[in-house]
């Protein structure tokens, strides 16, 4: 498994343009797999802007973008980019039946022992690996995003991952020049028991009406130094992949991570944040890297 040339990605949203963009910029063959062209194209047309940004400030030249570029597939068509793929990355929405039902699918496509990661925020990665034959080869590989600028991966081995399964994770991490984390398979994993219980805080704190959105949100930048304050941090995640940690959590682990009522009523309102335009904040583009945020929402 050392000698991996091809990886499958599959989703092609938020997270999974940035992982194929990330193991395409480190050598590896990518298909990307969605499942519609318009999602794909966005997806591709994103990583172009991505890598020209990338050329225009002198980080690679033209001639490593166009290889990087060529290194990447978008396709719609799942057999075709597993069958040869020598590890697989799953970034479709959290969902533990979704995601159940694509490795048990994926598993039939793959060659025997091929690894079967998931960027899961917070689901079991034993129960999805149940779905598949020897369920040793699964493991969870949580990004964060942005991919190809955070540092940090969280390495999840289930009960019944292989050690072979770890370590070759682990030298993958390495290879595309991320710091591996490693995390026990329980909810929420290491930092998604922080984050979502920061999140849902701000969204109470603005639900009962201590303070407007911005500043709450200026309240974590200038005095804890946070890079994003925690309300601009789920629009950029997604209001709804906030919302399915924070149910799922709430169910695993407790009270304490009871969704906001106010994230609730955002999300049923189809606020999912800057994909969709408006979340906390509005958005004037709903491509996400390119979206300048333009008032509250809220
Ligand atoms: N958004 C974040 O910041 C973030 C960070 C870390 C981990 N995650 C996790 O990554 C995963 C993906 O999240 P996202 O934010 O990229 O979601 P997203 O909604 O932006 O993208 C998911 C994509 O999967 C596609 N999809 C759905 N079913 C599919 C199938 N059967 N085959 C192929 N494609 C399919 C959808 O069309 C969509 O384009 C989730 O498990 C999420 O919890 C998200």
């Amino acid at each position: 498994m050392e000698n991996f040339s091809e990886v499958a990605v599959i989703g092609a949203g938020i997270m999974g343009r940035g992982i194929a963009q990330l193991c395409a910029q480190s050598g590896f063959s990518v298909y990307l797999v969605d499942l519609d062209d318009e999602i794909l194209s966005q997806g591709i047309g994103e990583i172009q802007s991505a890598i020209q940004r990338m050329t225009d400030k002198g980080k690679i030249s033209s001639e490593e973008a166009g290889k990087v570029l060529k290194r990447i597939k978008g396709v719609t068509d799942l057999d075709a980019a597993a069958a040869d793929a020598d590890l697989v990355i799953e970034a479709v929405p959290e969902n533990m039946e979704l995601k159940s039902r694509l490795f048990r699918d994926i598993d039939k496509i793959c060659r025997p022992n091929v690894i079967l990661a998931t960027n899961t925020s917070s689901l079991s990665i034993a129960q999805i690996a149940r779905a598949t034959g020897p369920p040793d080869k699964v493991i969870g590989l949580h990004f964060f995003y942005p991919v190809p600028v955070i540092e940090g991966v969280e390495v999840i081995p289930s009960l019944l991952t292989s050690e072979e399964t770890v370590s070759s994770t682990m030298n993958f991490v390495k290879t595309i020049g991320k710091e591996p984390l490693i995390s026990r398979d329980f909810p929420g994993f290491i930092v998604n028991r922080l984050l979502p219980a920061l999140i849902n805080e701000a969204f109470n704190l603005l639900w009962q009406g201590i303070a407007p959105a911005e500043e709450i949100d200026k309240a974590c930048t200038l005095t804890l130094r946070h890079p994003v304050g925690p309300l601009a941090m789920a629009d950029l995640i997604g209001l709804d992949t906030v919302l399915s940690v924070l149910e799922y959590l709430h169910g695993e682990l407790g009270e304490k991570y009871r969704p906001s009522p106010l994230l609730k009523q955002l999300v049923k309102a189809g606020h999912y944040g800057r994909k969709s335009g408006k979340g906390v904040y509005g958005y004037e583009s709903t491509i996400r890297n390119k979206s300048a945020k333009t008032d509250t929402v809220v």
